[in-house]
C-alpha cells in the first residue's frame, strides 16, 4: 500500500498567508498541518508516499525532506498547474503502479488517524472506499448520495441543489481500477479532473465503492475558521510542559507549553496554549486556544483563541481574538493623534476593526 498527499493548489481561502507559504504548512499547535497526515499515514503501516506538489514545491520539500524524520520514504511528484485531484493520480501513474494506495489531501484534517480505515480496505479490497461526514454546508464540497441500504449511488462535486449533508472527506483509498476511471475523465466546469467524476465512473462500471460515515471529528482546513478550529482541537490534547523561562511573576494555568528558549514575564497564560521556541511574553496575557510559533515577541497585549506565526511582534495593542497572524508581522498602536486606523496590509487580507 502506497500514498498520494496532496501539497499542491493555491490556498486561495488562505490568502494571504498563501501568498508566501503553501496552505499545508500553516501550522496548527506550532506543526505544519500536513505533518499530521504524513504521521496518520505512517501510523497506518504505509511506508512509500508520493507527495504531489506544485508552485510550493521548494518549501514543501525543505520542510518535509526524505521523510525519514517521519520513518517514511517519499517521492516528490510535480504538478505543473492545478488541474484536479485526479489529475494527480493521473501524473502518479508510474510511481504508484498497480499497488493500492491511499490518497490525501495534505489540508484535511482527521482526528483519531486513519488506521481503521486502511485495515478495512486491506481486508475487503474493495475498488475504492470513501469517507463521509455529514456538514452544514455541502454545496462546498464533493456531496455523496446513498441507497436506502446505505451504498453511495451517485456523487457530484460542489453541487448548487445537494441531495444529502454527506460530504466527502479529502483521504480516499483506491486499487488500481481507479486509473481505469482517472484515464477516462473530462475536465468538469471549473476545468479540473474531478477525482468525485473518477469515483462516480467505478460506480457506474459496477465496481465495488465502499463508504464509512464517520462521526469524529474531520475538517479541511482551507479558511482561516476551519484553521482556528483545528488548531483548539488539537491544544485540546496538549501534554503541559515548561522548558522555557517563566517568572515568578508569571501565572501559567492549566495545558499551557513553554518551548526551550522561551521566556514568559510578569504575564499569565491560560491554556491550552503553546508557546514556540525563542518566543518572548512580556507583561501580556495569553488565553486559551492560541498557538505562539518560534521567535514572537508578544508585549503588553491580550491574546485568545489565534495563531501567530513565526517572528511576528504584537506590541501594545489591547486584546486580539479569533485571529491568523502571518510570519513577521507587526502589530503595534497607532500615533493618539490623529485618531485612525494605519494599515499595510497584503494582498486579499482581511482586518476585522473594532470600532
Ligand atoms: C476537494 C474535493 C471534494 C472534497 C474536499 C474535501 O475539494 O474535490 O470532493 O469534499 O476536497 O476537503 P477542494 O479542496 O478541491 O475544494
Amino acid at each position: 500500500m502506497k500514498a498520494l498527499l496532496l501539497a499542491g493548489g493555491s490556498g486561495s481561502r488562505l490568502r494571504p498567508i498563501t501568498h508566501t507559504s503553501a496552505k499545508q504548512l500553516v501550522p496548527v499547535a506550532n506543526k505544519p498541518v500536513m505533518f499530521y497526515g504524513l504521521e496518520a499515514l505512517r501510523d497506518a503501516g504505509v511506508r512509500e508516499v508520493g507527495i504531489i506538489v506544485g508552485d510550493t514545491a521548494a518549501e514543501i520539500e525543505a520542510a518535509v525532506g526524505d521523510g525519514s524524520a517521519f520513518g517514511l520514504d517519499v517521492t516528490y511528484l510535480r504538478q505543473e498547474a492545478p488541474l484536479g485531484l485526479a489529475h494527480a493520480v493521473l501524473i502518479a501513474r508510474d510511481y504508484l503502479g498497480d499497488d493500492d494506495f491511499v490518497m490525501y489531501l495534505g489540508d484535511n484534517f482527521v482526528v483519531g488517524g486513519i488506521a481503521d480505515l486502511v485495515e478495512r480496505f486491506r481486508a475487503e479490497r474493495p475498488h475504492a472506499q470513501i469517507m463521509l461526514t455529514r456538514v452544514s454546508d455541502p454545496r462546498a464540497f464533493g456531496v455523496a448520495e446513498l441507497d436506502a441500504d446505505g451504498r453511495v449511488v451517485g456523487l457530484e462535486e460542489k453541487p448548487s441543489e445537494p441531495k444529502s449533508d454527506l460530504a466527502l472527506v479529502g483521504v480516499y483509498l483506491f486499487g488500481p481500477a481507479v486509473h481505469d476511471a482517472v484515464a477516462r475523465l473530462k475536465p468538469s466546469a471549473r476545468g479540473e479532473l474531478e477525482i468525485t467524476d473518477a469515483i462516480q465512473w467505478l460506480i457506474d462500471d459496477g465496481r465495488r465503492v465502499e463508504s464509512t460515515v464517520i462521526t469524529g471529528y474531520w475538517k479541511d482546513t482551507g479558511n482561516v475558521t476551519d484553521m482556528l478550529e483545528v488548531n483548539r482541537l488539537v491544544l485540546e490534547g496538549v501534554e503541559p510542559r515548561v522548558r522555557g523561562e517563566v517568572d515568578a511573576a508569571s501565572e501559567l494555568i492549566g495545558r499551557v507549553v513553554v518551548e526551550g528558549g522561551a521566556s514568559v514575564a510578569r504575564s499569565r497564560i491560560v491554556g491550552p496554549a503553546v508557546i514556540g521556541a525563542g518566543t518572548r511574553i512580556r507583561d501580556s496575557y495569553v488565553g486559551p486556544f492560541t498557538s505562539v510559533d518560534r521567535d514572537c515577541a508578544i508585549d503588553r497585549s491580550e491574546i485568545e483563541y489565534s495563531i501567530v506565526l513565526r517572528g511576528a511582534s504584537i506590541d501594545g495593542v489591547g486584546r486580539i481574538e479569533c485571529s491568523l497572524i502571518g510570519r513577521e508581522a507587526r502589530v503595534t498602536p497607532a500615533p493618539p493623534v490623529p485618531r485612525a486606523h494605519r494599515l499595510v496590509l497584503g494582498d486579499h487580507s482581511t482586518v476585522q476593526v473594532s470600532r
